[in-house]
């Protein structure tokens, strides 16, 4: 009987990886959709404690500059990324290009000033759908973007929806 009741204990505090991983603080991990969300949370930077399960990113209504080489690169499983209305303004290069898996990128509603011409290119071109609505600050993110936007709409296959909307 007292082997029972330890072993159920035990249980209960071995759970499966993914659920035992700590979700980043402001954010709400779903291990059983595999979705964390960080909405309205005033962060200034992508989390870095994001769990490794992860494949659906929303981090929506923060206040986060830049998105790096470095700040996806650990997700690789990931294949949805909205990171609309975070004031983004610079997207280096290669910043997803580790998401092998990536589908769908939302980035609208920011100001992006700077976009560099391989920020999106991932190889293999996984990426199906890119919403840049709303997200362009001025003209020379406009440029940047034609120069950017080649580099994978050669490889951009017959289903793309992108929307492109200039404020
Ligand atoms: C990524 O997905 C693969 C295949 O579903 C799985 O085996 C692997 O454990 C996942 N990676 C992480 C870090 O959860
Ligand atoms: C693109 O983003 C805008 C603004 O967030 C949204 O209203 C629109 O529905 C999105 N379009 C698609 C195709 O998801
Ligand atoms: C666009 O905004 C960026 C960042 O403020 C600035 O560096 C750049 O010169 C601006 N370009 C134009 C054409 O105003």
């Amino acid at each position: 009987m007292h082997h029972l009741v330890i072993l159920v204990l035990f249980g209960a505090l071995l759970c499966a990886p993914h659920q035992c991983l700590e979700c980043p603080s402001g954010c709400q991990c779903f291990a059983g959709t595999r979705t964390v969300k960080c909405v309205s949370k005033d962060l200034r930077a992508i989390p870095q404690d994001i769990p490794g399960y992860t494949r659906n990113v929303i981090i929506t209504g923060n206040n986060i500059f830049r998105i790096g080489s470095e700040t996806f690169q650990e997700l690789k499983n990931v294949t949805t990324i909205i990171l609309s209305n975070n004031r983004i303004t610079e997207v280096a290069s290669h910043s997803f290009s580790t998401l092998s898996y990536l589908r769908s990128l939302d980035m609208s509603c920011n100001h992006l000033a700077l976009i560099h011409p391989e920020a999106l290119n991932i190889p293999g071109s996984p990426l199906k759908e890119l919403n840049l609505s709303r997200t362009l600050y001025n003209y020379t993110s406009l440029t940047d973007l034609t120069t950017a936007l080649p580099n994978i709409l050669s490889e951009f296959e017959s289903n793309l929806r992108s929307s492109l909307e200039v404020v």
